[in-house]
């Protein structure tokens, strides 16, 4: 493989790196005591094991959930073909549960319920009070407090029987792919998008890196989960981390080992410092996005070339994932060279948090 000067292969993966990181690498390669040929002290295999302990929803779980929200569609749907007409026209499952990168930690599922746009009332607030009526009409047998208007969204409550359901209104007129104006969940801003086109985008992910596509990608959830912890100002949506992963997987990054994985996605954020446009040809073309920049993080939703995903993100938010990056690279980095066992996983759960054990 051709290499440039500043190149360097980050555990396998070339990335072109800034100085710090190459000077880092050398000086840490350079360090005696351990023949840095020999295979790490922490690898794959202990990261993997992690996962399915401590990181991973359950199957047994998954398959429970997603029939929680077949329950809710079905019911729509007998309610829909009685009354053709009805202003909810279905729900989708939408969010990590479907895309099958939930975390072990997950307190909510996120379904999208299409509206007829011309029915719904247009201010949020009475949008979604509107929508709590909708449902408890829809769910009769369900108490009339299990649906409650929270932060842009409905939220249906399974106290004790399931998980909490954050349901969110999609406004919807029949349009192509199921797209529809949907409302967002951080930022309550509205986009145009389809869920079911990005469904499909992950599962197209998913069968180019079976199993490992959803793995690096609930590990790096992980990594974010616990580095919330730390730092509260700290944020990375989960849809981002999975475009990020994906953009990485389509560029022939290796997934499937995970300490390569994620080290590599670290390499990414630190040598990109998040400024490189990320976007993706499954459903439009390159020259269909803006010509300027739109924010100071641009991931493109695959789905609308109008819609960055990372609009919200500021300067602040930006330099702390690159900062938590590169922390995370290095401690990757020196874990790879430890010389003793202990040492190497107190460095891996500066990246997956204390209950990593190795
Ligand atoms: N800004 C956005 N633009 C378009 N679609 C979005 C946007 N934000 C969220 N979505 C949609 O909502 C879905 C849920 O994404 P989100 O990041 O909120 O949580 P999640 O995948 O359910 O993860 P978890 O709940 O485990 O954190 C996405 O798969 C996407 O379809
Ligand atoms: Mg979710």
């Amino acid at each position: 493989m051709f290499m440039r000067p500043g190149d360097s292969l980050v555990a396998g993966c070339p990335f072109h790196l800034p100085p710090q990181v190459v000077l880092y690498s050398r000086r840490l390669s350079t360090l005696g005591g351990r023949d840095s040929l020999a295979r790490p002290l922490v690898q794959h295999g202990h990261i993997l094991a992690f996962a399915e302990r401590s990181v991973n929803l359950r199957r047994e779980d998954v398959a429970k959930y997603r029939d929680q929200v077949n329950h809710l569609r079905d019911q729509l749907g007998s309610h829909v073909s009685k009354n053709p007409d009805y202003d909810l026209v279905k729900i989708l499952n939408s969010g990590s549960v479907a895309k099958g990168t939930a975390l072990k930690t997950i307190n909510d599922m996120d379904v999208a319920v299409y509206v007829r746009r011309a029915r719904a009332p247009v201010e949020e607030k009475r949008l979604l009070e509107w929508l709590v009526g909708r449902l408890r009409e829809v769910y009769p047998t369900m108490a009339p407090d299990q649906f409650q208007a929270g932060q842009h969204c409905v939220r249906v409550s399974f106290r004790g029987s399931g998980l909490d359901v954050d349901v969110v209104p999609v406004l919807y007129e029949s349009e192509r792919d199921d797209r529809g104006r949907l409302i967002t969940r951080d930022t309550g801003q509205w986009v145009m998008t389809s869920i079911p086109l990005h469904l499909k985008f992950i599962r197209v992910r998913k069968e180019r890196h079976p199993q490992h596509f959803a793995q690096v990608v609930r590990l790096l959830k992980w990594w974010v989960r616990e580095r919330s912890k730390v730092d509260p100002g700290f944020q990375l949506k989960s849809f981002l981390v999975e475009l990020l992963v994906a953009h990485l997987g389509d560029s022939g990054v290796d997934l499937s080992d995970y300490s390569v994985g994620l080290e590599s996605t670290f390499a990414y954020v630190v040598r990109s410092g998040l400024r490189e446009r990320v976007a993706f040809d499954d459903n439009y073309g390159a020259s269909m996005l803006p010509s300027k920049r739109a924010g100071v993080i641009e991931i493109y939703d695959p789905v609308n070339p109008e819609n960055n995903v990372a609009e919200s993100y500021t300067e602040g938010d930006c330099s702390r994932i690159v900062a938590a990056a590169q922390e995370a690279f290095d401690a990757c980095t020196e874990a790879h060279y430890a010389t003793t066992r202990r040492r190497a996983v107190e460095l891996w759960q500066t990246v997956l948090g204390p209950s990593f054990v190795g």
